[in-house]
C-alpha cells in the first residue's frame, strides 16, 4: 500500500512562533516523522540543537533518516515527552529555548490498519504508540472494570 507523505500540519505556525536561533536548544516532545524538528534545525543553523522524543519506533526510524543531514545537532530518543526533563539532563541541558508538542496520532499511524488507529480500515484494536507498552486497547477494554474504564476516560 502506498502511503501519503507526512505533512506536519502546524509547521507554518510553529517556526514563526518559536523563532529558533543559533545556538539555541529545542525539544520536540512528539517528534513523529521529524518535519517540525527539521524546520527548527534549519532555522537555527549553525549551532542550534534539538532533542526529539517519540514513543513510536517506526516514526523514529523515519525521523532519523530525515534528520541525518543535521548530524550531531539532532538528538533522537525513544521516550515519552513526560521524560523530557530527564532526557534533556542526559545531554547536560539545564534549560531550553523552546519546546514543541504536537499531540495526537500521525497520518503514518492512521494509514496502517495493523496499528489499530484507523477509522477507515479494519484492524486489531491495538492503539499502542510503542509495542513495548504492555497492554493494547483490546486488553484494556476486555479486562478492566467498567469503573476503571470510566476513570481512564474521565482523566
Ligand atoms: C501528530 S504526530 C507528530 C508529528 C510531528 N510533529 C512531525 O513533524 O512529523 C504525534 C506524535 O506523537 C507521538 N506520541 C504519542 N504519545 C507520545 C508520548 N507520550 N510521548 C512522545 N511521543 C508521543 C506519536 O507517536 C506521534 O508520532
Amino acid at each position: 500500500m502506498s502511503e501519503a507523505p507526512h505533512l506536519p500540519v502546524l509547521y507554518k505556525s510553529i517556526i514563526p512562533a518559536l523563532q529558533p536561533k543559533s545556538p539555541g536548544r529545542y525539544v520536540d516532545g512528539t517528534l513523529g516523522a521529524g518535519g517540525h524538528a527539521a524546520g527548527i534545525l534549519e532555522a537555527s543553523v549553525p549551532k542550534g540543537e534539538l532533542l526529539g522524543l517519540d514513543l513510536d519506533p517506526a516514526a523514529l526510524a523515519i525521523a532519523r533518516e530525515k534528520l541525518a543531514p543535521f548530524g550531531k545537532r539532532a538528538h533522537i530518543v525513544q521516550a515519552s515527552y513526560t521524560a523530557m526533563k530527564t532526557e534533556a539532563a542526559e545531554l547536560g541541558w539545564q534549560a531550553v529555548d523552546g519546546i514543541v508538542l504536537d499531540f495526537g496520532v500521525s497520518s503514518m499511524q492512521l494509514d496502517r490498519p495493523e496499528r489499530g488507529f484507523s477509522f477507515l480500515n479494519d484492524g486489531p484494536l491495538d492503539m499502542r504508540f510503542s509495542l513495548n507498552t504492555a497492554l493494547s486497547a483490546a486488553d484494556l477494554v476486555n479486562t478492566f472494570s467498567e469503573e476503571d474504564l470510566a476513570d481512564i476516560i474521565f482523566r
